[in-house]
């Protein structure tokens, strides 16, 4: 695993920025894999501010996102699909039919799950990014003593539910269920970068960084990818 230790939040979503760019640049029509949460969005500013100085092309990128509530509309500001929408997706030259997230009405979930599957399995991502729960969730694969490896329906811990509800009005807003990519279609991705930013963060950052397999930290397995890049902060590495 390559640890890289940045000076701030700043510093940290540049260097993941200039490694997305390095990926899009040598392969066009990349397969990115995005994640929400508050950690990526600096990163995707400087994506956009990127593309806007004529850095980046997206036109023949594709992306999957790699969760979604469930229920919910994609029109729903609480959305990912919302989130994906405002934070990256309006302001550079994607192909909107080229980007995917699960879908949060799907009458069948599994069957939603399964088609998500195949389909990134036959995109194969090059670089997947990473975001970490302060219980060491990726996506929404919550702590448990099972992991799951297929992408599923989930229910969310009581942690993240707590965790997620400074985005919505009050806590009883938050979704109680998620649809997740498993932990076998983030494994099979290329390349992986996993961002950590904050104090709040640092135990899981350790976790991860200890080697030892926990599955009640489930960032934990990327100890097995052969090519994972921690970028975090120094709040995040000193605790
Ligand atoms: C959310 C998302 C994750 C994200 C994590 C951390 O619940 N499902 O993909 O990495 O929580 O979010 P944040 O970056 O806001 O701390």
């Amino acid at each position: 695993m390559n640890i890289k230790v940045c000076r701030n939040y700043d510093e940290m979503s540049e260097k993941a920025a200039r490694m997305i760019c390095a990926v899009m640049t040598l392969k066009p029509d990349c397969t990115l894999g995005l994640a929400t949460g508050s950690t990526p969005v600096g990163m995707y500013k400087r994506l956009i501010a990127m593309y806007e100085s004529g850095e980046l092309d997206f036109s023949r990128v594709r992306s999957y996102n790699l969760d979604e509530y469930y229920p919910i509309k994609p029109t729903d500001p609480q959305s990912y699909r919302y989130f994906m929408n405002v934070n990256l997706f309006d302001h550079v030259n994607i192909d909107r039919a080229n980007t995917h997230v699960p879908n949060g009405e799907a009458a069948d979930p599994d069957a939603e799950c399964r088609a998500y599957d195949e389909e990134v399995s036959r995109a194969g991502i090059d670089i997947q990014v990473l975001g970490i729960g302060r219980n060491g969730h990726i996506g929404f694969n919550e702590p448990s003593d099972r992991l799951t490896a297929a992408t599923h329906l989930t229910a969310l811990s009581e942690s993240t539910i707590e965790a997620n509800s400074r985005f919505f009005a009050s806590p009883e807003e938050v979704p109680h269920h998620a649809l997740t990519m498993g932990l076998a279609p983030i494994m099979k991705s290329k390349r992986i970068i996993i961002l950590v930013s904050g104090k709040d963060k640092h135990d899981a950052l350790s976790a991860l960084l200890s080697g030892v397999i926990d599955t009640s930290v489930p960032a934990t397995v990327l100890n097995m990818h052969p090519d994972v890049t921690v970028i975090c902060d120094e709040a995040a590495y000193n605790g």
